[in-house]
């Protein structure tokens, strides 16, 4: 059976792109592979987020993961922090990793730019720490955005590094998982790229409904298509997108002849979108609430799978510990 793993950092809260590109998906395959789901907080730590928050945090994305349909007596669900094997592989794979090929990272050099007066030795590596994530548990598939891709190469050099150090197959080399081609790209509100944290163009599986609107209705468009078969611009394909997502196709077709014959109104289309989204995400979101205020219940699943993870991450730790030469005496 394969093994699947992916993170996300306690701070914030997960989008559109996460459910409708990942987690939705995470549904089937949590009964086909063996999944482990964990809350990067110790990642979140570049930042160095406020004590206080820590915990809502945690809670939060760990509520989101089970109302988006994670289910913790099939998968493995836990916190970074309380796997202290992770730590330890991180210190193992530091020594195997250069400092060149950190600073040649796509993403350190964009935090270098945005944050200069925050370089810390923790931002430079990482993807040290997101690789000792996954080979921990030795995992086979990462499903990956485009952003983190770069990262999974680096744990796939380490992979193979470290099994050649050693002259031990300790690490199966990870692969980008794309749900069998069925990724879909969630496109931002603004025009641009995809739905990220960082990019502040997102929707939120915690917003309501009139927040929904509110955002939805701001999207960027442009002026309306003049002629018939006029390409779109960036912002209007991404709203069709998303509209492809989350909308009947008979509404997709609607609007599609619509701009075609170029008597599309953009209004229309953005009310249908805010609507559609919302007939998706509010059932998430009270499931979200409910999850959040069970405190029994987050505590069981936290219990089972720190346990379930400490298991997984001892056995590999025996492992390496033997490859790298450190015997009892
Ligand atoms: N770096 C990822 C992000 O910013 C989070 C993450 C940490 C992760 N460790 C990981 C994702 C391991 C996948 C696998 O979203």
């Amino acid at each position: 059976m394969k093994t699947v793993l992916s993170g996300i950092r306690s701070t914030g809260h997960l989008h559109l792109g996460n459910y409708f590109g990942a987690l939705r998906n995470f549904v089937q395959l949590q009964h086909q592979a063996k999944c482990y789901f964990f809350v990067a907080d110790l990642h979140s730590l570049t930042t160095h987020p406020k004590p206080d928050d820590y915990l809502s945090g945690v809670k939060t994305i760990l509520s989101e993961y089970l109302a988006s349909g994670l289910d913790p007596e099939k998968s493995t669900l836990y916190v970074q922090s309380s796997v202290p094997q992770v730590c330890e592989l991180y210190v193992l794979l530091n020594m195997l990793t250069y400092k060149g090929e950190l600073e040649r990272t796509a993403s350190f050099k964009d935090k270098v730019r945005l944050n200069p007066d925050n370089v810390n030795a923790g931002l430079l590596t990482y993807p040290v720490l997101m690789a000792a994530d996954i080979l921990i548990h030795r995992a086979n598939w990462v499903p990956v955005g485009k952003d983190q891709e770069q990262h999974l190469e680096i744990t796939r050099m380490l992979a193979r590094r470290f099994n050649k150090l050693y002259g031990a197959e300790v690490f199966p080399e990870p692969e980008a998982y794309n749900f069998g081609g069925h990724l879909v790209r969630i496109p931002g509100l603004d025009g641009s790229g995809k739905m990220g944290k960082s990019e502040n163009n997102g929707i939120y599986l915690v917003d309501d409904q009139k927040t929904i609107t509110k955002k939805v209705m701001r999207a960027v468009t442009d002026t309306g298509p003049v002629n018939p078969n006029d390409p779109m611009s960036p912002g209007v394909a991404n709203l069709f997108t998303l509209l492809g997502v989350v909308s009947e196709p008979e509404v997709v077709a609607y609007f599609r002849e619509q701009y075609d014959k170029c008597t599309i109104r953009y209004g229309d289309l953005k009310k249908q979108l805010a609507a559609d989204i919302c007939k998706h995400t509010l059932p998430i979101k009270e499931r979200i609430e409910e999850i959040y205020n069970n405190g029994p219940y987050l505590k069981y699943v936290i219990e089972k799978g720190t346990e379930e993870a400490r298991t997984s991450a001892r056995a590999t730790m025996e492992l390496v510990r033997d490859a790298v030469g450190f015997k009892t005496f």
